[in-house]
């Protein structure tokens, strides 16, 4: 409901949500692809087709020969990392204001994450803060396409080119997203990784992907590596690295082909809806929306100033709710390397392994950018393909009145 009032909150009713069906495009198509896995009693990949399917089909919607699916986004990620094969104590260099997806398979696989800053107007890896953290140890690069906005990947992939390492993109946010070269999201480094969870683009529920145009050899490891590093194709019942079962089941797959025909208005319909808001707000002192070009708005990020704005995230955050409008600030509440997972290096037993000798580093004032905007500098307003017109007009209207009070 819309009033223009300020006698009451602006909005009084729930906003579609990736959580339930209000927000989400799942209907008859998943429901006759459930069905016919379930009727065909093939419910795991090793005996079925439609995980070989789905591989397919994603492959020639991203423009890529080689994708392999798998069970979680942080599986595609740990599918990843293990295809580079670190040796213990070897160094990847990744962010610190993501899921902890995105880092928790480095430190899995006994190797080191080592955080970069982030650049203040997108949250996403600054590369000259990449480059200076790579040294001798340096095996890969993960950077995240945060919240759908394409990070600079083809800087990246020259910068890792240059010291002979892997760029791994994370694309769990960013299906549809365009880099700065036209490329898609996940075709310009070695490696993308996407996430079929519940909150993205599309969803199995659960599920993952890595994805490679001409890494034949990464993604031979990455496929073993879902499968205990069983060659099946060889006939060969035998078990040839370190590694576990992520397959991706039947079910799974069944679900995300009946999505993939779909993500193409889903992403249009979020671009349309953001273009709409970022307009709106323009003329808001002191918050930025995030670049709109090549975006496919998984959610929708506004930079702070608090001196301009007068307040931060948590300010906005709180004014927006009094409207009836949801909005997080920081994203997440602290960056990932002070979690204590990492800085106080809790891994195996009590050995600190292989974290021992570095997790002091994950200390406060690691990567200033990134922790101001987690403190305060970022706000992130859900998005949904499902809003209408005047779903973005509330939001717009509610962000126009806390900007009145917040900066008073
Ligand atoms: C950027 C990013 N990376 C990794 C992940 C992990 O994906 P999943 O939840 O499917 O394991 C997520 C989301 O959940 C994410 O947003």
């Amino acid at each position: 409901m819309t009033t223009t009032e300020s006698a009451g909150p602006i909005r009084t009713t729930p906003f579609p949500t990736v959580n339930d069906l209000s927000g989400r495009r799942i209907g008859a198509e998943e429901l006759e692809a459930v069905t016919r896995v379930i009727n065909s009693g093939q419910l795991n990949s090793t005996v079925g087709g439609e995980t070989r399917a789905w591989e397919q089909e994603f492959g020639a919607y991203c423009g890529v020969e080689h994708v392999v699916a798998c069970s979680s986004g942080t599986s595609a990620l740990h599918l990843a990392v293990a295809a580079v094969n670190p040796g213990p104590g070897d160094e990847i260099i990744t962010t610190g204001l993501s899921d902890a997806g995105t880092v928790l398979p480095i430190v899995m696989q006994n190797a080191i994450p080592v955080f970069a800053d982030v650049d203040q107007h997108t949250g996403i890896l600054d590369p000259a803060s990449v480059e200076a953290a790579i040294t001798d140890r340096t095996r890969a690069i993960i950077v995240v396409h945060l919240f759908g906005v394409p990070a600079p990947v083809e800087e990246l992939r020259e910068i890792a080119d240059r010291h002979g390492v892997i760029l791994i993109e994370d694309c769990a946010q960013a299906y549809g997203t365009l880099t700065a070269s036209g490329a898609r999201a996940g075709t310009v480094g070695h490696l993308g990784c996407f996430s079929l969870q519940q909150s993205k683009h599309i969803t199995a529920g659960d599920g993952g992907m890595v994805i490679s145009k001409d890494e034949p050899e990464l993604v031979r490891r990455a496929r073993l590596f879902a499968d205990k590093a069983w060659p099946r194709d060889t006939n060969e019942r035998t078990h040839l690295f370190l590694s576990l079962n992520y397959r991706m089941t039947e079910l799974q797959a069944a679900v995300a082909r009946a999505q993939l025909p779909k993500l193409d208005g889903i992403v249009k319909d979020r671009r349309e809806r953001a273009h709409r808001l970022t307009e709106a707000i323009a003329d808001l002192p002191g918050l930025r929306a995030a670049p709109v070009d090549g975006s496919s708005y998984w959610q929708f990020p506004l930079f702070i100033d608090p001196e301009l704005a007068g307040g931060d995230g948590h300010a906005y955050a709180k004014a927006l709710a009094e409207q009836g409008v949801a909005a997080g600030p920081g994203y997440i509440q602290r960056p990932l390397y002070l979690n204590p997972v990492l800085s106080e290096a809790k891994t195996y037993g009590d050995s600190g392994f292989p974290l021992a000798d570095v997790h002091d580093r994950y200390a406060e004032g690691l990567c200033p950018v990134t922790e101001s905007l987690i403190s305060g500098r970022l706000l992130v307003i859900g998005w949904n393909e499902n809003y209408t017109e005047a779903d973005v007009d509330d939001i717009a209207a509610a962000l126009r009145l806390a900007s009145k009070q917040v900066a008073g």
